[in-house]
């Protein structure tokens, strides 16, 4: 997609060069809250507003597929409490967020493990894609209850089933057959990953599609993240030469 022409951005931005998929790894909610003396929950909220700003500056810059690691298969393991906060937050926000993702074109897509929420947020989730699935100037994806490796593990299951079944030979496997039975089916990989405070690693993240994504990191925390702080990220990422193994 084209960017918004009424778009403010600094100078050394190339508008033109702005990268297709762009995916987020959202850390540093609790660590938000510590340094104030508050509830971790108390940064999962605010971090919510992150993803408001964020989406909304994706969407004016033109890009076309804008990804967010929003939970993990590993964060079923944190407190009950903390886990049952994040399920209503979630469901708070795809609530109240369908109908501006409806008015931006922004189809949204949930990348997970949808039959492991909880049955309201679950069925919130059904709706918010269902309201918004002929929207066409950006998808956002949001992971829920995402693990690359049981995004994997599921897309060998189905393959195995395919040949099982005589629809596919194996033979004709090819990188293009995983690309296709994974959640980013369809989707151009991530040129960008951006990680917020100061951890780097995947931590179970897109681990097929990173093949050749660059990488960036911030010590700024989710919450605290702003768009003037992601535009200098895509004038870094702009300086970068993607040679994709070739000389
Ligand atoms: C990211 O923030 C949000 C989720 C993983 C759900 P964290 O909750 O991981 O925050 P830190 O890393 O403990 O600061
Ligand atoms: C990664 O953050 C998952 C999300 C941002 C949703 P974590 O906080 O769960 O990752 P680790 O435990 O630091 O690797
Ligand atoms: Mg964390």
């Amino acid at each position: 997609m084209k960017s918004d022409p009424k778009i403010q951005v600094p100078d050394g931005l190339d508008l033109n060069a702005i990268p297709t998929h762009v995916a987020f790894i959202m850390d540093g909610n609790g660590r938000w809250a510590k340094k104030r003396l508050m509830n971790r929950v108390k940064g999962h909220e605010q971090g919510a507003q992150t993803v408001k700003e964020v989406v909304t500056a994706c969407r004016e810059l033109g890009i076309d597929v804008l990804t967010l690691y929003a939970f993990s298969t590993e964060n079923w393991a944190r407190p009950k409490e903390e886990v049952k906060a994040l399920m209503y937050l979630l469901k708070r926000f795809l609530r109240n967020e369908t109908e501006e993702l409806r008015e931006k074109d922004i189809r949204l897509n949930i990348m997970g493990q949808i039959e492991r929420l909880p049955d309201d947020v679950r069925k919130e989730a059904e709706q918010a894609m269902a309201a918004t699935e002929k929207n066409s100037a950006m998808i956002l994806n949001l992971a829920i209850s995402y693990g690359a490796r049981e995004e994997i593990t599921r897309a060998v299951q189905q393959i195995a089933a395919k040949i099982r079944s005589g629809a596919l030979d194996d033979k004709d496997i090819t990188d293009k057959t995983i690309s296709d039975h994974l959640y980013t089916a369809g989707m151009p990989d991530p040129d960008l990953i951006i990680r917020t405070s100061a951890e780097f690693r995947l931590s179970n993240f897109l681990m097929w599609q990173a093949a050749y994504s660059e990488l960036a990191f911030t010590p700024t925390l989710w919450p605290d993240f702003t768009r003037q702080e992601f535009y200098q990220i895509l004038i870094d990422y702009q300086q970068r030469d993607r040679r994709f193994g070739k000389v």
